[in-house]
């Protein structure tokens, strides 16, 4: 019955899965959906399974695969373009992958705490003086990663509109053309910093790996440009939906957030069961390569699978009573960080990032409000990482 069910859907509320998923929900582990043109792929929503299918290498990533599923007629046009990471299976991948953890390691993350923190308290600063009004998404939740993930990799903060606007627009928008173009202005962009750093060095990741894996023969600079571009893009936009729609969140649900202020040493649980609740990253994508027998069918080579993250986050037979938040249940389970080999290299920045830019803001604005309407308050639509359009508030 859920083969009728189409996917994406746009969500009814913002912190909820789509109304529409409630058949997905009914028929756990797996069922099929339809995409946009017509094509019907299977949809994992099954905790259990997803774990499973995640971890297994009959599944690839490779999105340049004829079969590989697209889930919305923009990304036609991205078809043919290789990416690094996300878009490559091992080995490739995992050669990619240690090029970069020992930047993304808890001791490293750690390090960048004091200028998260002085990043947040200068954003605050700023609200403040020019208050008691401030729309919350152009004003605190996008800056913080954006100002963040520039300094990590040693790209210029001032370019921030022009790499803020490409990357909307690749991942919004509208048009197939507005997505191919975003993507060559992005690494046209990244390919010329680079080429400078050659010759006039700094002290970000990218100067790093251009001194000791570019300059050595170990990388090329197409593959350093594709890694900058996915840690550029997925260093700001997805963490930016986070801290706009866990503020919009925990101002819908004032129980919690009064114990939240009465207990600012929750905030660690608190983010990892928000991230779990919120699943901004509703629907990864993966293609089989071969015959793969789970949870009582049988994926098919060339069959397109996607996982839709909202619904297995909510899995009562890992998380009772999983439509409320609650950070006084185990909270680490959740697959909102993805799982296996891709899963995401950028975590413990992320909860570095949300932990600080949360607790900062409810800290130093006690009176923080909506300044609108809930319902009125635009969000993103369901097939694109979920967040605020605008987050417009009061203190
Ligand atoms: C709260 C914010 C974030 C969320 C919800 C998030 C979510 C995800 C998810 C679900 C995946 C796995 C996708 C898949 O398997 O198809 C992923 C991968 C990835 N994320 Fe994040 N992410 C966040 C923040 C970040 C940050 C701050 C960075 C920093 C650079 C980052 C970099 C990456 C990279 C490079 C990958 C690909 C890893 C690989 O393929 O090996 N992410 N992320």
């Amino acid at each position: 019955m859920s083969d009728a069910v189409a996917f994406p859907q746009d969500r009814t509320c913002p912190y909820h899965p789509p109304a529409a998923y409630g058949p997905l929900r009914e028929a756990r582990p797996l069922s099929r959906v339809t995409l946009f043109d017509g094509r019907s792929v299977w949809v994992v929503t099954g905790h259990a399974q997803a774990r499973a299918l995640l971890s297994d290498p009959r599944l690839s990533t490779d999105r340049t695969k004829e079969s590989f599923p697209t889930p919305t007629r923009r990304f036609k046009g991205l078809q043919n373009r290789r990416t690094a990471l996300l878009g490559v299976d091992d080995p490739e991948h995992n050669a990619q992958r240690r090029m970069l953890i020992p930047s993304f390691s808890v001791k490293r993350t750690a390090d960048l705490r004091p200028r998260i923190q002085e990043t947040v308290d200068g954003l605050i600063d700023a609200m403040v003086a020019a208050g008691p009004r401030a729309e919350l998404v152009g004003a605190f939740a996008l800056p913080v990663p954006s100002m963040v993930i520039c300094a990590l990799l040693g790209v210029p903060y001032e370019d921030h509109e022009f790499f803020e606007a490409q990357s909307r627009r690749l991942l919004r928008g509208p048009e197939p053309a507005d997505v191919e173009d975003a993507r060559h202005e992005l690494d046209t962009y990244l390919e010329a910093l680079i080429r400078r750093k050659r010759t006039d060095p700094g002290d970000g990741l990218l100067d790093e790996l251009v001194a000791t894996r570019l300059e050595t023969g170990e990388t090329d600079i197409e593959e350093l440009v594709s890694l900058a571009t996915i840690l550029l893009i997925a260093g700001h936009e997805t963490t930016a939906n986070m801290i706009s729609l866990g503020t919009f969140t925990l101002l819908r649900h004032p129980e919690q957030l009064a114990e939240l202020r009465a207990d600012p040493s929750l905030m660690s649980e608190a983010v990892e069961e928000l991230m779990r609740f919120l699943s901004i990253a509703d629907g990864m994508l993966r293609v089989a390569t071969e015959e793969i027998a789970v949870g009582g069918v049988t994926i098919r080579p060339d069959d397109g699978v996607v996982f839709s993250t909202s619904v297995i986050n909510r899995d009562e037979a890992v998380f009772p009573e999983p439509d409320a938040l609650d950070w006084h249940r185990p909270t680490r389970h959740h697959l909102a960080f993805g799982f296996g080999i891709h899963q995401c290299l950028g975590q413990n920045l992320a909860r570095a990032e949300m932990e600080i830019a949360l607790g900062t803001l409810f800290r130093r604005l006690p009176g923080l409000r909506l300044a609108a309407e809930p319902d009125r308050i635009p969000f993103k639509p369901g097939d694109t990482i979920q967040g605020m359009v605008e987050l417009p508030v009061a203190w």
